[in-house]
């Protein structure tokens, strides 16, 4: 083709897009194009299982064929409507976690099992069998009186706690398998007899899928031989969509024909269930009887639309079921397209009519019964018996791993925009940032940076030096983050496209071509990053001879990643494209996740596995969290889109993944000065920072908007410089135990059913209590303190309140109403520098704030902030308590090799009384006294210049007068 030909198809393809994206973002109309995507009606295999109806399960287990060795068991499953056998293995796992995986018992070809998702093979536990007749049987799940009960006729198993059912497994009979088979309508009677014979070789080999006792029963008795018949019409009935599908324009070609899986859950006591992010959607999930289900699938969705199941760019398909007593998990180990219904027998029921039903005595238990349905791959589920929410985390860490822990940097503040135009622009937001006193310690650039969207290159007229502009942030200790989509521009100019087409590294249409899609470079191949090899290759791309004018502070950014195809189905990849022996159906939503993973080894491996990695990516998957930080795409510059940043972030630190943050100001659009004021507000409070805008909104960088509100969004940014001690900590936290950073209420007040369903709140760790103020004109804020034997202190004007109750707060736009509660002790420091490297050696502030018992915990966690040396334990690691009116400092990592510069200058405690001398013991025995003054009217004491090492041990003891 001619250049201009070449030209003239890229502007066809490419119009659509581009004319939808300017008119929408220019217009203001907000609106997500819902024909673009799929509905459950509209995805041939969620219609036909959700067509099936409880209480008709065809499974039976054939309890003759279990087998019982140690850690193992295995039974097999018939569906009594075609024969075909299952095979069941179940585990008990460590930690209270109990497997349970169903495959076909002897498929026509290997289904997917998801690789690379678990960190370990989950070690095992005995299993013994408890009882057992012809009904079922009855396993012993550990020590802890749990119970399996396996019961045959219908298959279904029930997880129990002494007399009680944790959890039941079909239930409801929606086990569903669809089977691997031939393709029947061309095979059937009307084929010639050498392809049915083929087809009789085929049926021989898998015989032993049929029972074999129906079989003779069918030889000998006519009537069962006609139920044959029909049972083989009924299979060779083929359904639209079964062995292709077409949705717009385009076709998938399926040569497998149907596989999906489905299988249903019921969870007795349960009225409140979470997760299965990412969806714009409240905290609680809702039931879905009415309309679609929840839907899992990695989609580029140009303008969301909030408080809705469609799916976004990730998936994590794990759910948590929470009441007062107990918390548990499931973890549906799939990557295909999911979709997963929730109902209810207490749904729509109103308070009131709940509080009937209890005095009438009429009250059923409540139930949530949840259904998983996936396009392919097998049945592999973890259930988390928690039962507390801490152990759920635990239990799922366990499985995927936890957060990596980022360098402290980027736990601080991101300015981002598509696009920081060149490099005069990128060093005159820079010093903006130090004229109007305002820290920061990342710059990001899009894709604009790059010559033509080939990315690892630089735009050679607007980014001809990009080492002196790395060099001129190194300086000032500030970094940047270049984005690197995994599209790769089809351009033999290009040597990384050559490279990865000569190593056929792409992934394959259905032809054995490349496949190619259109991307922002236009025709763009897709590297296969399944591939341990490609991403090997990858990785090595970061090095700094390979990634030419990259410098050890410039990080990564991965977006597109779904991955985004323009011109495809949903926009995205055909399912029906190649990755070695699987179809990207059975892997799609495992595709970003593997991206990030590639890029976090590159900007490990390019420092020689010293500096740990910093990559964003927009798609994820179950353990991404293991790769870095994750955000919630394109947002709008509207109120409900700040508002919908805290259940979206809370969904992801549920199911592990704490780096969370949405695009601050929105991406669409341009925010009022409130609603930007506001974004920074919630934003500083939440684990990733970042402001972000789309290309066509005018600039918003903080000090445009005149100098009250550059105090405000400085005020807010200095807010979260202070807290940097503690939101390190908490990072520290999570990398350790997979605890959430941001969490729900709940999480800490298992037992409030106040906590269950809030969404415009959350903790910090445990300690912090945020309610952002998310509207508009706000005057004030109800929010609930938790705990009713807690107290709660104001952090900016150090009143006290009482918990377990609903507290309204008068605000001004300066007001960003946070709690710290009474027994925790919070470092902060308060001389905020240009960036966190900057502040390192600065000295802490302990913030000390009492209970009624007069006792106080919390920790300080240190280390050199941006290597894996805290892995050989280079860090400082110390408990902090207060009790008996003396507060102490020991070391929790006695072998640990870390040392400070950075003291003490303050120690505030809040909830104080009024002490006649206060008393500082160091290490050595030394012996002093300590200023202090006394706020009586609050009752805060602060004490001046304690001035001792932040490593070292020390007391202060508070004598009374
Ligand atoms: C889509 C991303 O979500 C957005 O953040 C980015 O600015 C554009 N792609 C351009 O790279």
């Amino acid at each position: 083709m001619s250049q201009r030909l070449v030209a003239t198809h890229l502007v066809d393809m490419m119009a659509p897009v581009l004319v939808l994206w300017l008119v929408m973002s220019l217009s203001g109309t907000w609106a997500v194009d819902k024909g673009n995507f799929k509905t459950c009606d509209q995805s041939a295999f969620c219609k036909r299982q959700r067509a099936l109806k409880p209480g008709e399960s065809p499974y039976r287990a054939l309890l003759e064929t279990m087998e019982l060795t140690g850690t193992r068991l295995t039974l097999q499953l018939i569906n009594d409507n075609n024969k075909v056998r299952l095979l069941l293995e179940l585990y008990r796992l460590q930690g209270n976690i109990t497997r349970v995986k169903i495959n076909e018992l002897k498929p026509l070809k290997p289904r997917y099992e998801v690789p690379d998702v678990l960190i370990r093979e989950p070690p095992t536990e005995p299993l013994s069998l408890l009882s057992q007749d012809e009904n079922g049987v009855v396993l012993s799940l550990g020590s802890e009186s749990q119970r399996v009960i396996v019961s045959a006729r219908p298959f279904r198993l029930d997880i129990m706690e002494g007399r009680e059912v944790l959890m039941s497994l079909n239930s409801r009979g929606l086990l569903a398998f669809e089977h691997l088979r031939m393709r029947k309508d061309t095979f059937s009677y009307k084929v010639t007899s050498t392809v049915a014979s083929v087809w009789d070789n085929i049926k021989r080999v898998f015989s032993s899928q049929v029972d074999p006792e129906g079989e003779k029963k069918e030889e000998a008795d006519p009537a069962s031989q006609a139920e044959k018949a029909k049972e083989e019409e009924e299979e060779e009935k083929v359904e639209a969509g079964m062995w292709e599908e077409t949705f717009k324009s385009h076709s998938d070609s399926k040569p497998n024909g149907p596989s999906a899986i489905s299988l249903d859950f019921s969870l007795p006591g349960v009225e409140h269930v979470y997760g299965i992010p990412e969806h714009a959607d409240t905290l609680r999930l809702k039931t879905t009887e009415n309309g679609d289900p929840y839907r899992l699938y990695n989609l580029d969705v140009f303008q969301y639309e909030l408080y809705n199941p469609m799916a976004l760019y990730g998936a994590v398909p794990v759910m948590l079921a929470h009441n007062a007593q107990r918390t548990t998990g499931i973890f549906w180990l799939n990557a295909a397209e999911t979709w997963v219904d929730i109902s209810s027998n207490t749904a729509g029921k109103t308070v009131f009519g709940k509080m009937l039903d209890y005095v009438q005595g009429s009250s059923e238990t409540p139930q949530t019964d949840v259904r998983w349905i996936s396009e392919s791959g097998i049945i592999d589920v973890f259930i988390m018996l928690g039962p507390t929410p801490k152990d759920v985390f635990s239990q799922y860490a366990s499985l995927t791993g936890t957060q990596s822990f980022p360098p402290e940097a980027a736990v601080g503040y991101h300015q981002c925009r598509w696009n920081y135009n060149d490099q005069e622009d990128v060093t005159s937001v820079d010093a903006g940032f130090d004229e109007h006193d305002i820290p920061y310690d990342y710059i990001w650039l899009d894709i604009e940076h790059t010559d033509g969207k080939r990315y690892f290159t630089w735009d050679p007229h607007k980014f001809a030096t990009p080492k002196e502009m790395l060099q001129g942030l190194m300086d000032k200790k500030r970094k940047m983050v270049a984005i690197v989509d995994p599209h790769i521009k089809v351009d033999s100019n290009y040597k990384i496209h050559n490279e990865i087409r000569n190593r056929a590294f792409y992934i394959k249409n259905k032809d054995g071509g490349d496949y190619e899609g259109w991307c922002w470079p236009g025709s763009a191949g897709y590297p296969d990053f399944t591939r341990a090899d490609m991403r090997d290759w990858w990785a090595s791309m970061f090095a700094y001879d390979q990634y030419e004018g990259s410098m050890e502070n410039l990080y990564a950014w991965n977006d597109m990643n779904e991955p985004s195809v323009f011109n495809g189905p949903e926009v995205t990849m055909h399912k029906d494209a190649v990755h070695g022996a699987w179809e990207h159906r059975d892997m799609h939503n495992l595709y970003g996740f593997y991206v990030q993973m590639a890029t976090a080894q590159g900007l490990i491996q390019r420092s020689g596995g010293v500096e740990r990695p910093f990559v964003l990516t927009r798609a994820f998957f179950a353990g991404s969290q293991r790769y870095g930080a994750v955000w919630t795409g394109d947002n709008a510059a509207e109120w409900e889109h700040l508002k919908i940043s805290i259940p979206m972030c809370l969904s992801l630190g549920l199911v592990g993944i704490s780096f969370c943050g949405a695009d601050v100001g929105g991406f669409f659009k341009s925010p009022s000065t409130e609603l930007l004021v506001r974004w920074y507000q919630t934003g500083a409070y939440q684990p990733f920072f970042r402001a972000h805008a789309h290309l066509d909104t005018p600039r918003r960088e903080p000090w445009l908007f005149g100098p009250e509100n550059t105090a405000l969004i400085r005020e807010a940014v200095r807010q979260r410089y202070t807290l940097l001690p503690y939101w390190y900590q908490q990072f520290y936290h999570a990398h350790r135990t997979g605890q959430p950073i941001m969490r729900p209420l709940w999480v800490e007040y298992p037992q409030d059913p106040a906590t269950f369903a809030l969404d415009d709140e959350f903790l910090i760790g445990r300690d912090l209590l945020v309610h952002p103020v998310t509207e508009e004109g706000a005057r004030g804020v109800t929010a609930y303190l938790p705990g009713k034997d807690e107290v709660w202190f104001d952090v900016h004007t150090f009143q006290k309140h009482n918990g377990a109750q609903n507290l309204y707060i008068p605000v001004t736009i300066r007001s960003i109403p946070v709690f710290q509660r009474g027994g925790s002790i919070i470092p902060r420091k308060s001389r905020v520098r240009r960036s966190s490297s900057c502040m390192m050696q600065d000295p802490y502030t302990l913030y000390v704030a009492l209970n009624p018992q007069r006792t106080a915990t919390g920790e300080l966690y240190i280390d050199d902030g941006h290597t894996f040396n805290y892995e050989k334990k280079e860090f400082i690691h110390r408990k902090l308590f207060f009790a008996n009116n003396m507060l102490s400092s020991v070391n929790l990592a006695p072998d640990s090799q870390f040392s400070t510069q950075s003291w003490f200058e303050r120690i505030i405690i809040l909830g104080a009384s009024k002490p006649g001398k206060v008393t500082l013991k160091t290490a050595d025995g030394q012996e002093s006294q300590l200023e202090f003054d006394f706020d009586a009217s609050m009752s805060v004491l602060t004490l001046r210049k304690p001035g001792m090492n932040a490593g070292l041990d020390w007391n202060v003891m508070l004598q009374l007068p």
